[in-house]
């Protein structure tokens, strides 16, 4: 069964019903200030960071579901009868129901006794807080006396500390209400210097700030006691749970419509400059008010809107494809690209799946991100890589984490896993390809963030490809550490008590476990440093990396070959993980992928072999496993891994970040008709048609899909948040679609069904617009005859970077 439908045009998907399997979710504000809302208007708002900076709270894993939003009631003040325009929280029966998520914006549309509402919620760029637009009709045939009421539950700012440490919190809350606006200034008398402010730009007939004044003692947010008896408390909270509701009077003649606007925002005084009259505890508003007055006026409010679509015009036209298949399109001209900025901003912080407390950005992660995004803000993108470089270990290992408030490494989490440092070259890799800007290189960056301790960024990425020439293990591959990209396969942890963390607990002193996922990484980072180093005219650095890269590549055929596909790991026996003489996880995907992508087995046809394996092995209709057999029980050695019951996450669950690996793989050795099948099985918009088995959102990708040994084989779950956001995008642009930045120029490399007459694309690269048509008159999948750049013949794939801000035809023949 499908719960919506695409709008292609307008760039939104259209769901039809309150009730989807889950709640499908959309972000708000794409720079500092950041919210989550669900089809039903549940979800949280923060400010860059979604544990330090909460504004407001949400109950994860609650029953029913999804509680805690940006509530509005309508409640008709002849009948009494009242409902919300969302669904939830009163889940009235609606008449009609339309939820569209767009690009930064999130519109609920429903009628209820024939009152027609609309909220459209959004942040302005450039601005810390968030809109709510809303409209309502009077459909009747006589006039509407209506009372609306806005709800939203403010968060003591620390997400941790809210959710657990009552004893202070139930005594720490106060806000303050001036000129109808409610503003929450918990811990403001001491070391905050932000607070919140929630305004209206009706005339207030009340409002209420002690939740549970206005929930009424054991009520919940569906009937209200203010709601319900039409009339607000006017409560000040001091202590409890500070709370924010407005309550508005609207009388509609028939057919008549009125706009009230809400505006929930954060604010942040000079610390010298907090309280106003000096010395007094009272907020200074003075640089508030005008933020204030400026978004409670309809017309300001319509021009940031519109800049809103205007700014995504921009973002996602830089890339645009028209392909024979509509799926395919439709994630790279506008989902997958939305994706990759949700998952640029935060990282896997915050979701329906990530708590927004226990994760903040990865070091791999982030990178990874950034194969997706760079194109889209390479200033960002350039921040981003010189924040994280910055985190780097002076080993040149790296913390796991950074929280994005503070810019620091977590300690929590710590380091050691071993493959975390080469992605940074990999991630600068492809920025320089996608602009050209060697100076990036240049940059002086600290070391663990301590201020004296800068090197240019080239040394970081020196560093981390030594990081892996300093721990080589007993076959001459690279150590693992506490774990590789699969966080999960942990062969120094031997972990035997309750509830420890996998993630950061080690009992071994890691000198066997051996990783050749690491290995192949470390051949295509050591690649990629290679032909920088190279550029920048350091001839003997790129023939070290050339050479070790080399030395690598053997020792991989040596001891990480097995016979039809490639070995995964060493345990800390020194015994084969992912081989044919093991009993549970023989064959593993990440290290077929990787060697293949680093270009191991291309010559001799191990690649292909590997390939065929895979597909006889892992691949399923609705993905590829991460491996198999699943393991049926916990092994201590290998950690987490084994603690999933067999199809899920990391235990042969479809984890899809790793699905396009394969792809890849598959484009390099030509196939581009399986790769395009394997893209089509876990692209979600294509999935749309079994949403009661897929149940995620079908415009995002999601983390995992159960595997075969699952009893729920083909259901998804974690969407949104995961490296499949990048992974996907990258593969279906740069390698199905094969328009590829290079540091020379753009590549055009297609790999596609052979069935496909062509297809055309149009790329803004380094200040110029490509046009490109590409014709496959002999239905080939791979392979360029002929390249006309403007209608002459240009002999080489690299379409040349022109320096003239013009637009410059392009049309490639396939063939061989
Ligand atoms: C998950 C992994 C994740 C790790 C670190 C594990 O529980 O299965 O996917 O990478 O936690 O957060
Ligand atoms: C999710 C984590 O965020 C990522 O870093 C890791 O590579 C995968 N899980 C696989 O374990």
């Amino acid at each position: 069964m499908r719960y919506g439908r695409f709008d292609d045009r307008l760039r939104e998907y259209v769901i039809t019903t309150p009730q989807t399997p889950l709640p499908w979710i959309n972000y708000l504000g794409c720079e500092a200030y950041f919210g989550i809302i669900s089809n039903t208007a549940g979800g949280y708002s923060f400010y860059r960071d979604a544990r330090m900076r909460r504004l407001t709270r949400y109950r994860y894993n609650n029953a029913p579901f999804d509680l805690g939003g940006r509530y509005l009631y309508i409640r008709d003040n002849e009948s009494s009868k009242f409902w919300s325009p969302s669904w939830q929280p009163t889940r009235t029966k609606l008449d009609r129901y339309e939820c569209r998520h767009g690009m930064g914006y999130t519109t609920i549309g429903s009628t209820c006794n024939k009152i027609e509402a609309e909220t459209c919620y959004f942040v302005p760029l450039g601005e810390t807080l968030e809109i709510w637009r809303f409209r309502v009709t009077n459909r009747r045939k006589k006039p509407a006396k209506l009372s609306v009421f806005s709800s939203i539950e403010f968060c003591l700012w620390d997400a941790q500390d809210d959710a657990t440490n009552f004893q202070r919190n139930f005594s720490t809350g106060q806000v303050e209400i001036e000129d109808g606006v409610i503003f929450h200034k918990t811990e403001y008398r001491e070391r905050r210097n932000h607070f919140a402010y929630f305004a209206c730009s009706g005339k207030l007939a009340g409002f209420d700030t002690q939740r549970d004044t206005f929930l009424g003692a054991y009520r919940s947010w569906d009937s209200p006691a203010a709601v319900e008896r039409g009339r607000s408390f006017n409560s000040v909270a001091c202590g409890w749970a500070p709370h924010g509701s407005h309550h508005v009077k609207v009388s509609l003649k028939p057919g008549e419509t009125k706009e009230v606007v809400f505006v929930l925002g954060y604010h942040e005084n000079p610390v010298d400059r907090k309280f106003d009259p000096p010395g007094s505890q009272t907020i200074n508003k003075k640089t508030v008010r005008p933020v204030i007055a400026r978004y409670l006026d309809s017309r300001n409010v319509a021009a940031a809107f519109q800049a809103l679509k205007e700014y995504w015009d921009g973002v996602l036209g830089i890339y645009q494809a028209q392909s024979p298949d509509p799926h395919a399109d439709r994630m790279v001209n506008i989902w997958n690209a939305y994706q990759c900025m949700a998952t640029f901003n935060m990282s896997r912080s915050a979701s329906f799946y990530e708590s927004g407390i226990g994760r903040g950005l990865g070091f791999r992660d982030s990178n990874q991100d950034l194969l997706g995004f760079v194109h889209m803000v390479p200033a960002r993108a350039r921040e981003r890589i010189l924040d994280l470089a910055a985190t780097q270990l002076k080993t040149g290992g790296a913390f796991h984490q950074y929280q994005p408030l503070t810019k620091r490494g977590n300690n929590d989490v710590g380091s050691g896993f071993n493959d975390d440092p080469h992605w940074l070259i990999i991630g600068v890799a492809a920025y320089i390809k996608e602009t050209g800007d060697w100076g990036i290189l240049d940059e002086p960056v600290q070391y663990e963030n301590e201020p004296g301790s800068e090197q240019p960024l080239y040394d970081h990425l020196r560093r981390s490809f030594n990081y892996t020439m300093e721990r080589i293990g007993p076959h001459g591959l690279p150590l693992i550490g506490r774990a590789d990209w699969n966080d999960c396969l942990n062969l120094n942890c031997f972990s035997d008590t309750p509830g420890e963390s996998f993630q950061t607990t080690t009992n071994k002193d890691g000198k066997v476990a051996e990783s050749v996922f690491i290995a192949g990484l470390f051949v295509l980072a050591a690649r990629e440093l290679a032909a920088i180093a190279g550029n920048r005219g350091m001839a003997g650095e790129a023939r070290r990396c050339v050479a070790e890269a080399e030395k690598m590549e053997k020792v991989i055929y040596e001891h990480g070959w097995d016979g039809q596909w490639f070995v995964r790991a060493y345990d800390d026996f020194g015994k084969p993980i992912g081989s044919k003489v093991c009993k549970e996880g023989k064959i593993f995907i990440e290290s077929q992928g990787m060697s293949i992508m680093a270009g191991i087995g291309l010559q001799d046809g191990k690649a292909r072999q590997a390939l065929e394996s895979v597909n006889k092995h892992l691949a399923t209709p609705h993905g590829i496993v991460l491996q198999q057999p699943a393991f049926s029980r916990y092994y201590v050695h290998m950690g987490e891994i084994s603690s999933y019951p067999p199809g899920y996450k990391e235990n042969a669950g479809i984890f899809c970040h790793n699905n396009p690996w394969i792809i890849i793989a598959e484009t390099m050795v030509g196939n581009g008709d399986r790769a395009f099948d394997y893209y089509t099985r876990i692209n979600p918009s294509a999935r749309e048609k079994i949403g009661d088995l897929h149940r995620c959102e079908p415009y995002v990708f999601a983390q995992m899909i159960a595997g075969k040994d699952a009893p729920t084989h083909g259901e998804a779950k974690n969407s949104w948040l995961t490296g499949t956001a990048a992974w996907t995008y990258y593969t279906a642009t740069q390698w199905i679609l094969g328009i590829r930045p290079d540091y020379d120029g753009l590549l055009v490399d297609p790999c596609i069904p052979k069935a496909w007459d062509g297809f055309t694309v149009q790329r803004t690269f380094r200040g110029t617009r490509y046009q490109i048509t590409v014709q496959n008159p002999r239905h080939v999948s791979k392979g360029v005859r002929e390249i006309l750049v403007d209608g002459r013949k240009l002999s080489a794939q690299i379409l040349p970077v022109f320096k003239d801000g013009k637009t410059h035809d392009v049309t490639v023949v396939m063939g061989k």
